[in-house]
Formats: C-alpha cells, sequence, structure tokens
C-alpha cells in the first residue's frame, strides 16, 4: 500500500511564537516532512513571528536545527532541507504592542487570493490582542484561518470569553481549534472502522457492547512543567479534550457526511448525553492519583514544587453516555504519568456469548474485544475465541486477529505526525479535524462541576508506585463492576 499525496495550494503561513517549542518540536518538522514529500509546495510562504530579535537568516538557522534534532536523517537530504528553508522568514513582532505589525503587513502584501493562515502557537491571554491587531492590521482576507490549540480555557466561563475573543474577528469557519489527537492516524482509522465497514456498526450498541476502555498511558512525569502543570492536572491536561474527543468519536452516531459539521454535531450530541458527575457522585465514579518517589525520579508533588499538592497526574472516570444507543454501556477512561508504558488505545469490550455449547472443560467464553492502539503501533485488534490448537479436544482460547498499521502500509512508511496532517488540513480548508467553539465549551459545561468537587476535597488523590499502573482504586473501580481493566503494556 503506498500512500498519496495529494499537493495543497501554495499558502502563507504565519506562526506568532514561531520560535517556541511547538514550532521546533512540531510545526516546522511538520510542514517539513510536508514539504519534502511533495505535498507543500516550494511557493508557499512561511513566516515566524515573534518577540525574539532576530532576522530572516537567524530564524532559518533556528529551522535548521530543529528539523536536525526532530527529523531523522534519512529522511532529511540537505537539497530538501535547503529549499524548505527558502521558503522561511521572519517577523520580529510585539503581539501586544504596535511593533513589527506594518512590516508583516508589507510581508502579505497582494498575496490576498492564497490561503494564509495565522499559527497562535502562543499563551492563550494572547489570542485576542493577536486576533484584534490582525483585523486592524486588515490582514484577514476571506481565504484566511486561524489556528489556536489548548489550553482553550480552563472552564466554561474563560472558554467562551476565548471563543467570544476569536469571533470578534473571524467566523467559526475560519476558526481551527486543535486537539493533536484528532490529527492521529489511528483515530481516523476509528472512523473509517466504523463507516465504511458494515461489519460492526449493526453491534455497536449496548445490545452487544458490554463496555469501553479509553487509556492514554503515559511513562514520563510532569517534569520541569510540573509547576504549570499542577494548575490544570490531568482533568484539563487529557480529559477535557483528548480522552473527550476518543469517547465521542467512539461513541457517536454515523454522520450523514464526512463533513466539518455533520461530524461535529454527531460529536457534539456525544458531549450533552454525557451523564453528569457532580457531588458525592465524583467519590464513586472517579478515581485519581499522584506517583510517589521512584528509581526514576522524584514524586509528583516534588515535581509540582508544592508539597501539599490535591493536583492529579492520574485519572479514571466511569462515564455513562445517555441515550438509546449506549444507556448500561459504561465508558471507563483513564490516563496517567509516569505508569508502566506508553500506550493509548480504545478497547470496545463485546458482550460474553449467551451460552457455551463445549461444556466446562472448554473453558469461559470470554467477550470479543475490539482494540484500536493509537500509539506507540497504531493497529487495529479483534480478539476472538477460537479451538485451541491439538487433538487434546475442544478448549476455547483468546485469540487476537491483528492488524498492524506498520505491517500494513509496508516496511519504509513513515507514519506521519498528527500536526501534518492538521497543517494540511488548514491550508486545504477542512475542519473535520478540529473542534468548534460549541463542542469545546460542552465540554467545560460537563467538566466544571467534576472540577468544582476536587475544589472542594472530593475524590482525592492516592498516591501510586511509578512504574505501575496507577492506584489500586483504579482497579477498585472496575472490578465493582465486575470487570478489569486491560493491562498497560
Ligand atoms: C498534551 C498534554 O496535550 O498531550 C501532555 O499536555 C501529554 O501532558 C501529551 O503528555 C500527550 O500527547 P501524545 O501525543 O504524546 O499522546
Amino acid at each position: 500500500m503506498a500512500a498519496i499525496v495529494v499537493p495543497v495550494e501554495e499558502f502563507d503561513l504565519v506562526v506568532f511564537g514561531g520560535t517556541g517549542d511547538l514550532s521546533r518540536r512540531k510545526l516546522l518538522p511538520g510542514l517539513f516532512h510536508r514539504f519534502a514529500a511533495g505535498q507543500a509546495p516550494s511557493g508557499a510562504l512561511i513566516i515566524g513571528a515573534a518577540r525574539a530579535a532576530l532576522d530572516r537568516a537567524g530564524f532559518r538557522r533556528f529551522a535548521r536545527e530543529a528539523l536536525e534534532e526532530f527529523v531523522a536523517p534519512e529522511y532529511r537530504p540537505e537539497e530538501k532541507v535547503a529549499a524548505f528553508l527558502e521558503m522561511l522568514d521572519y517577523q520580529q513582532i510585539d503581539a501586544e504592542g504596535e511593533g513589527g505589525w506594518p512590516a508583516l503587513g508589507r510581508k502579505l502584501k497582494g498575496r490576498d487570493g492564497r490561503p494564509r493562515a495565522f499559527y497562535l502557537s502562543v499563551a492563550p491571554q494572547i489570542f485576542g490582542p493577536i486576533c484584534s491587531r490582525l483585523g486592524k492590521a486588515r490582514l484577514v482576507t476571506p481565504l484566511t484561518r486561524v489556528v489556536v490549540e489548548k489550553p482553550l480555557g480552563r472552564d466554561l466561563a474563560s472558554a467562551r470569553a476565548l471563543n467570544d475573543q476569536l469571533a470578534a474577528t473571524f467566523d467559526e469557519h475560519q476558526i481551527y481549534r486543535i486537539d493533536h489527537y484528532l490529527g492521529k492516524e489511528t483515530v481516523q482509522n476509528l472512523m473509517a472502522l466504523r463507516f465504511a465497514n458494515a461489519l460492526f456498526e449493526p453491534l455497536w450498541n449496548a445490545h452487544h457492547i458490554d463496555h469501553v476502555q479509553i487509556t492514554a498511558a503515559e511513562t514520563v512525569g510532569v517534569g520541569a512543567r510540573g509547576g504549570y502543570y499542577d494548575k490544570n492536572g490531568a482533568v484539563r491536561d487529557m480529559v477535557q479534550n483528548h480522552l473527550l474527543q476518543l469517547l465521542c468519536l467512539t461513541a457517536m452516531e454515523p454522520p450523514s457526511h464526512f463533513d466539518p459539521d455533520a461530524v461535529r454535531d454527531e460529536k457534539l450530541k456525544v458531549l450533552k448525553a454525557l451523564r453528569p458527575i457532580d457531588g458525592a457522585a465524583v467519590d464513586t465514579e472517579i478515581v485519581r492519583g499522584q506517583y510517589s518517589a521512584g528509581p526514576d525520579g522524584p514524586s509528583y508533588r516534588e515535581e509540582a514544587g508544592d508539597p501539599q499538592s490535591g493536583t492529579e497526574c492520574f485519572i479514571a472516570i466511569k462515564i455513562g453516555v445517555d441515550n438509546w444507543r449506549w444507556a448500561g454501556t459504561p465508558f471507563y477512561i483513564r490516563s496517567g504519568k509516569r505508569l508502566k508504558a506508553r500506550h493509548t488505545e480504545i478497547a470496545i469490550r463485546f458482550r460474553d456469548a449467551p451460552h457455551s455449547i463445549f461444556g466446562d472443560a472448554a473453558g469461559a467464553l470470554r467477550g470479543n474485544v475490539l482494540v484500536i492502539t493509537l500509539q506507540p503501533n497504531e493497529g487495529i485488534e479483534l480478539r476472538l475465541n477460537i479451538k485451541e490448537p491439538g487433538p487434546g479436544g475442544m478448549r476455547i482460547v483468546s485469540a487476537p486477529l491483528d492488524m498492524s498499521f506498520g505491517a500494513a502500509v509496508g516496511a519504509g512508511f513513515r507514519m506521519p505526525d498528527a500536526y501534518e496532517r492538521l497543517l494540511m488540513d488548514v491550508i486545504r480548508g477542512d475542519q473535520t479535524l478540529f473542534m468548534r467553539g460549541d463542542e469545546v465549551e460542552a465540554a467545560w459545561a460537563w467538566i466544571d462541576p467534576i472540577i468544582a468537587a476536587f475544589e472542594k476535597g472530593r475524590a482525592a488523590p492516592c498516591p501510586y508506585q511509578p512504574g505501575g499502573e496507577g492506584p489500586m482504586e483504579s482497579h477498585i473501580l472496575l472490578h465493582r463492576d465486575g470487570r478489569r481493566w486491560r493491562e498497560i503494556a
């Protein structure tokens, strides 16, 4: 299977925060890969805009170093690197003052017929000031888009305020809110699996599915981000955005078309159907945790710089989706730092066969499981019950029908990073994999009472050993329902 590259048209992209960490790790390497693959044309103009007193040559040096650090040598032949750097320019700018804006205007002059994107890789407090300056400087053309990403608010009120600030300059169809999980290849494959195959959809409901597990486990701790992270916790950092998006894509009704509003309308309905968790229910439906010190590093509280911190870096939640399709099928989600392995998956556990014709000696017939692995080894696995091979009688064992995407597309295929896909979608003007303002608000509306309960001391974080599967209480959450988490491996 070979990947087909569909080139995008020539575009102008201005990255505010162009000398920042996201630009260095993801945006410049991502744009380079798309250029090297022949998707981003050499006529594109990419302008880094930031406070640093750099010139074009300085920004190109910065970009070269970023490519050397984040693009493997076999993917960056010198002639491609040199040609890519030619597309880069730089503008020193004061996002909240007047400096640099006229010069940016001159760089974009006479280019109104091309798609233009402003990527705001800056603190959300300056989204508003930048947008209004873009408007005042008349840099917003009909083909202009603005790209923003989390944190899109800390709660419903601040998310609404941010949406209002963006809306003062841009129409909703020009706003691209990134959740990088939506750009992951397997997430898109979840939609292909559900809606391009007639096989699963008839079974995709509470009659046939016992429960769903969504796990995003990381081995890293909060490290140097500790101080910042401690103000947010896993609920804001992972649940409000990434995990709820995965839940929505798993639970949503089939959209009538694969187009932005059809898909986002369906996701919104799921968010609105999430059973509220508040007050005392927070203690029974949610488990929070903090890693203790271990051989690989200090405890969460030490890294957070607060010996009394009540913020979680592990969370597990049992979520009900109150609609006809899902009534009676819980969604269990969990995410944590410093766990046993880096592994993200969605596991659909089907109901047990209603009756075994094979008798007790054959062993239990365990429900089939469909596992969609997002990382590190993207793929889909369906666990089926088969006869144990050999002449020893009829014994039933569970075995995987396994499709690794790496193997399916062939050796040498590099799985594109989420940002590559999302950046090209911005240029193509396709919002399907971006969040709409009302989705972000609906997610916060569900999260707000949970955070309010945490602030009153509900579901206080339990300590857990690093390198494991989180606190024991997380296992108890499922045991109570006669279920168990899949092993994090
Ligand atoms: C980010 C969170 O959004 O996602 C991080 O802020 C987290 O805390 C990261 O580590 C995980 O992303 P990925 O793509 O590595 O799963």
